[in-house]
């Protein structure tokens, strides 16, 4: 249980948590201390005096709030005319040398010193000498771009790489003007998290290679979402947008806090899983060839279930759990098998002691969780049985070659729901089975658990020109008494009774729930 405790702040009473810095107890109850060099997951430097306060009968009168902890009674300063001008001194001294380029600096809309300026300056520069010239677009490694110009040396790229990755690739070197951030000699960024840089500089100094250009930032609509890239879970904010005749097209994926998941913090790799959500999609269902409606294939697959001796479905370990619940439930009722043999999505040594793991299943805990096979043994065996064959999504091609799944199902009636091409390699070629294309992550909501038991909702805000289905969609199609969203998720709280209490996924708390701190999650 927290403590709070009671302080003023310009003479008005607050209650804050206890135990933090005056910047993180006050920006909880909404009041805005500014800030450049601190920042909650690398500590105070103390650097940038931005965020100095008055404290009324303190000694001293003055402190960085950074480094000032919230106690019982303390009486903050925080518009006085003393502040108000330490603020206003500390801005100006930024602006000597920084370049008036918001119009063309991938950080206007999103930038401290711009946002900073408009709140606490706001003044014409009195400088009547040329400002310092830096190097500009200078190549910092790991797809991360430096303008030497915009950098107000807070350090905390820096200490980034220090303290997070322990790389240490970056340095600040010389002082006054001349000082400016520098990669040493040879050794520019080279770690599999560089890119968290981006987001940690609070000007437009470091920016992404990948990004640079692309949007600005206020036309992107943001959907709070869950990266699928591995079983870690991270929380990520999926920056998209639709301009005018074009597709909906995601341009960025950004880490989202959640300190019991991922912190502050994403892998680079799972900021780049956005490009495959945006290309190489499949498009069309198609029936023994021909691109057909999808009333045709599913009326056609149900028939053909109806009469199969054995139908064998398979799940994608990264599927959500109402998607899980939804092809389970039809298995239960035609008496289909169901797998969610996935062997290859787990890459072996990969993972590390940060956030990456071996495992690139963003759904496996809820595979175990609805009890679902997931063994080759059990998966060899149904093939082997099975006359129909459905594939929800699984990339097999992960698991076995193409030889192996040609071999398994050469006398099978194939349903290939996909979102991309290849999952089943060349398996469907020559076939007359079907296809059928399918929406993405990043295009529907529902619920993962974590590689820690962590169960997390995610909202998909892409919006793709061509509708394709969800497997729930799919799973119904098909006769599965989940016959929508708010089904499944009845179904899912039946069999994991730890989610009973949310009525819907969108009540799930930010930080998810862990389903390992109750016992009915098991
Ligand atoms: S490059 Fe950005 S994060 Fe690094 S010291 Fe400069 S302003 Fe700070
Ligand atoms: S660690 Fe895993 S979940 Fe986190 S960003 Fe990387 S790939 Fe995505
Ligand atoms: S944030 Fe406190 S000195 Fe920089």
């Amino acid at each position: 249980m927290t403590e709070m405790i009671k302080l003023f702040v310009n003479g008005e009473e607050v209650e804050v948590e206890s135990g933090k810095n005056l910047i993180d107890a006050l920006e909880k109850v909404g009041i805005e201390i500014p800030h450049f060099c601190y920042h909650p997951a690398l500590g105070a430097d103390g650097n940038c005096r931005m965020c100095l306060v008055g404290i009324e009968e303190g000694r001293p009168p003055v402190v960085p709030a950074c480094k000032t902890p919230a106690k019982e009674g303390m009486k903050v300063l925080l518009d006085a005319d003393h502040i108000k001008k330490i603020q206003h001194d500390v801005m100006e001294l930024e602006f000597i040398n920084h370049p008036t380029d918001c119009p063309i600096c991938d950080q206007a809309g999103e930038c401290k010193l711009q946002d900073y300026y408009m709140k606490y300056e706001g003044t014409e520069s009195r400088m009547r000498v040329p400002q310092v010239k830096k190097r500009k677009v200078q190549d910092f490694g790991g797809g991360v771009i430096h303008d030497q110009e915009r950098c107000v040396a807070c350090g905390r790229c820096v200490r980034f790489l220090r303290q997070i990755t322990k790389t240490g690739e970056l340095g600040l070197v010389n002082r006054g003007d001349d000082c400016r951030v520098e990669f040493f000699p040879g050794r520019p960024i080279n770690n599999r998290y560089g890119l968290n840089v981006v987001d940690l500089c609070p000007v437009g100094a470091l920016t992404s290679a990948d990004f640079r250009f692309k949007q600005r930032a206020w036309f992107l609509k943001r959907a709070e979402s869950i990266c699928h890239g591995c079983s870690k879970g991270c929380n990520i904010m999926v920056d998209h947008n639709k301009e005018k005749y074009e597709d909906d097209i995601i341009y960025r994926i950004r880490p989202r806090h959640n300190e019991q998941v991922n912190g502050w913090f994403m892998c680079d790799a799972g900021r780049m899983t956005y490009k495959s959500e945006n290309d190489n999609r499949l498009e069309e269902c198609t029936l023994a060839g021909t691109v057909r409606p999808l009333t045709d294939i599913l009326a056609d697959a149900q028939s053909r279930i109806e009469k199969a001796s054995k139908a064998l479905f398979l799940v994608s370990p990264s599927a959500s759990l109402e998607q899980l619940v939804a092809v389970q439930a039809l298995a239960e009722k035609t008496g289909a098998a169901v797998s969610a043999f996935s062997d290859g999505y787990i890459v072996k040594d990969d993972g590390d002691d940060f956030l990456i793991k071996d495992d690139k299943a963003a759904n496996r805990t809820g595979v175990d969780l609805l009890s679902i096979a997931k063994s080759r043994t059990h998966f060899d065996n149904m093939a082997k049985e099975a006359d129909v064959f459905i594939n929800f999504d699984n990339d097999l091609s992960r698991s076995l070659s193409e030889e192996q799944i040609g071999k398994l199902f050469k006398d099978t009636w194939v349903l290939n729901a996909a979102t991309h091409p290849g999952h089943l390699g060349t398996a469907m070629a020559g076939k007359a089975g079907a296809s059928v294309a399918l929406r993405s992550w990043s295009e529907y909501h529902g619920v993962v658990v974590n590689c820690d038991g962590i169960a997390q909702k995610f909202v998909g805000g892409v919006m793709k020109n061509i509708e394709r289905p969800d497997i729930v969609e799919i799973a119904a199609g098909l006769g599965s008494p989940a016959t929508g969203a708010a089904a499944a998720w009845a179904l899912v709280q039946k069999k994991i009774p730890a989610l009973a209490e949310f009525g819907s996924f969108l009540e799930l708390p930010a930080e998810g729930v862990n389903l390992t701190d109750n016992e009915a999650g098991k």
